[in-house]
């Protein structure tokens, strides 16, 4: 096995530096800081002595570091580990904490267990239809043929799948999904799969550190070397000098006032550091808003916008508005509550807008039909979260409105390596763009993450040689780590009178009001506007207690949010028409020369946006295609 040193600090490979002298490179000030303005706003930094004190830094030279600790982040580790290198996983949680676990209702793998017809075309043809055409078929194609293993795997390591009387692995129906595909275990399964790799990787006795935040990658444009960043708690710097950085750091759907993720994570970390690397975004312009999130004081703010998952209605919950009419009928009268996402969000937000919602601006998700000891069986954390907050859901409805959920776009890859076109950087799980297309199934977030990953896993794997163990630290890489750590510091010391808390909630104002569920190209223009007018408020920062802060941890999350933000609403203008959770009202059809994807790359004027054809799928997912399946609703009831 090739090892790292990583993950004993005090090993060979890791050593700690203090910085005490002015900088290594003094050209570096124009370039180096990082500023809550974002890439493309950088000041001079002010060379004050207060911004160059002495900082100690550590330097860490892995042979593979993992950026993300969540599902994806571990079955790439897995691989590693298994293929005889020893990579480092960093995440900015602890370990096992990170946003996998809010996954609720399941996996998706045509294994067949209740529906013997389902298989790799069928779930790959849903995918395609669902994601509008716009997914990549090859990408689908891996996914969904993996997944079964993939999932026999999972039990293999002991996750506790909910089982069918015979034994096998159960499954649930799921939305816009032609056959019960969905493996779950009750309605807890991202967190037990969580369990269960990073159960694996401890086996493995992958070395890993937590409370670790990545502020830039060691990159020309060309290549990456490593990553920089530092330790939370201690707020020391850390250099990453490695040949091999894999991105699994998430996507940005938490950048929305209304989101299902919780506050420090989905801020679009990953995507702002891909593009300031030189790699290429695609897909930006598709955000999925999850029908139901809570909504409502009766929940209090701690829990608004978060899901109630779509098991929910997977297990026959129905969804009614204020006037008792179960809307749906009117809408999708062959798939009803289990349409696509996109559908339902929108049928959601049409319901409150025409003044049919609830008080809270929601409708009413209700399973009460069902056994109230079925529900308790197959939605135990549902039932138990709600009667934490004193309601029943086995005797009273829930109330519930769309809430940002999932990003379909994010950094271009190649998906049989996870190559993003910057030498050594590779991407993977809700970082990338390409499976989901314009609008992802339930269920192939977390298919995706475990699928893809192992092939990212294997391809580092062999590309890894001698050579990458201990890499040499040049004077030119320290140089711009110190640059960094300084900008840093910099930004930490901020004693202006705005608040990054205050800046990031105005912001998920913004997209939520300018490029929400239903958009038009003057709103979108609109959000542009006043993107910028919050971006000039930036130089007004507050950070409150220094490098350890979450103020400081959010003033960094500010300056990745506001790269994203912008390159979102440009790709939503640029794509002028509607395809799945891209809803233009000023241009409602979807256009067949629109089958092509935006990819956005940084230059000199901020982002270039170009187009780019989808490949067609393969003979037998064409065949899949062409028998027109679907879900039939009615045999839910
Ligand atoms: O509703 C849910 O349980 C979400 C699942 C998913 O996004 O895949």
């Amino acid at each position: 096995m090739l090892h790292c040193s990583a993950g004993d600090l005090n090993a060979a490979g890791t050593n700690i530096v203090l910085m005490t002298e002015k900088p290594s490179d003094s050209n570096a000030s124009a370039d180096s800081t990082r500023t809550a303005g974002g890439v493309e706003d950088r000041i001079e930094a002010d060379g004050s002595p207060e911004s160059f004190d002495s900082l100690e830094y550590e330097v860490v030279t892995p042979p593979v570091l993992v950026i993300g600790a969540g599902a994806a982040g571990a079955r790439v580790a897995i691989e590693l580990a298994e293929s005889g290198v020893e990579p480092l996983v960093i995440g900015k949680r602890e370990h096992g904490d990170a946003h996998t676990t809010w996954a609720a209702g399941g996996v998706n793998a045509a294994l067949g267990s209740l529906d013997p017809e389902d298989d790799w075309t069928v779930h790959t043809a849903d995918t395609l239809t669902e994601g509008h055409h716009l997914n990549d078929p090859a990408a689908v194609e891996l996914m969904a043929r993996a997944m079964p293993d993939r999932i026999r795997e999972l039990a293999d390591w002991g996750m506790p799948f909910d089982r069918t009387d015979d034994g096998d692995i159960d499954q649930r129906y799921f939305g816009a999904q032609s056959y019960r595909r969905t493996c779950f275990v009750g309605d807890r399964t991202g967190e037990a799969m969580l369990d269960t790799l990073i159960g694996r990787v401890r086996e493995l006795e992958v070395p890993h550190r937590e409370n670790v935040m990545i502020t830039r990658l060691l990159s020309d444009g060309d290549r990456v070397d490593g990553a920089i960043g530092f330790d939370m708690e201690a707020g020391t710097g850390l250099l990453f000098r490695t040949n091999h950085v894999v991105l699994a750091a998430g996507g940005f759907s938490a950048l929305y006032h209304r989101h299902s993720s919780r506050e420090d994570e989905n801020n679009g970390d990953a995507q702002a550091l891909a593009l300031e690397a030189g790699a290429r975004l695609m897909d930006l312009e598709f955000v999925q808003f999850h029908p139901t999130g809570m909504v409502g004081d009766r929940y209090g703010e701690e829990w608004d916008g978060r899901l109630v998952t779509e098991a929910v209605r997977g297990e026959g919950g129905r969804l009614y508005n204020a006037d008792g009419e179960r809307f749906m009928e009117r809408y999708s009268p062959d798939q009803m509550e289990l349409d696509a996402r996109d559908v339902v969000a929108r049928a959601i937000a049409r319901e409150v807008r025409e003044g049919r919602g609830t008080e809270e601006g929601g409708v009413y998700l209700d399973i009460t039909h069902r056994d109230a000891e079925y529900v308790r069986e197959r939605l135990p954390s549902m039932v138990e979260r709600f009667e934490s907050l004193g309601v029943d859901i086995t005797a009273e409805s829930m109330t519930v409105a769309p809430t940002a959920h999932y990003t379909m776009g994010g950094v271009d890859i190649d998906f049989r390596t996870g190559e993003t076109g910057v030498e050594g950087l590779y991407a993977v799980g809700e970082t990338v763009a390409g499976v989901h297309g314009a609008n992802r199934l339930g269920g192939n977030s977390l298919a995706e993450t475990v699928a893809i990953g192992q092939r990212v896993g294997d391809h580092v794997a062999s590309v890894v040689t001698e050579t990458d163990v201990d890499p040499d630290v040049t004077d030119g890489q320290r140089a711009l780590a110190e640059r960094e750590f300084r900008a840093l510091r910099a930004l930490a010391a901020s004693d202006g009178s705005v608040s990054p808390t205050r800046l990031l909630s105005d912001l998920g104002e913004l997209l939520w009001d300018h490029a929400g569920i239903l958009r038009d190209e003057a709103g979108l223009r609109d959000g542009l506007t006043e993107l910028e007018s919050l971006r000039a408020r930036t130089t007004d920062l507050r950070v409150d207690g220094g490098l350890t802060s979450k103020s400081f941890e959010y003033a960094v999350d500010l300056s990745m949010a506001l790269v994203v933000a912008e390159a979102m609403l440009r790709a939503a203008i640029e794509r002028t028409e509607s395809r799945g959770a891209h809803y233009r009202t000023d241009v409602p059809e979807t256009e067949s020369d629109w089958r092509m994807n935006l990819v956005l790359a940084a230059d000199t004027e901020g982002v270039s946006i170009s187009r780019r054809g989808v490949a067609d799928p393969s003979p037998p997912v064409r065949e899949a295609l062409n028998e027109g399946y679907e879900l039939d609703y009615h045999h839910l009831e």
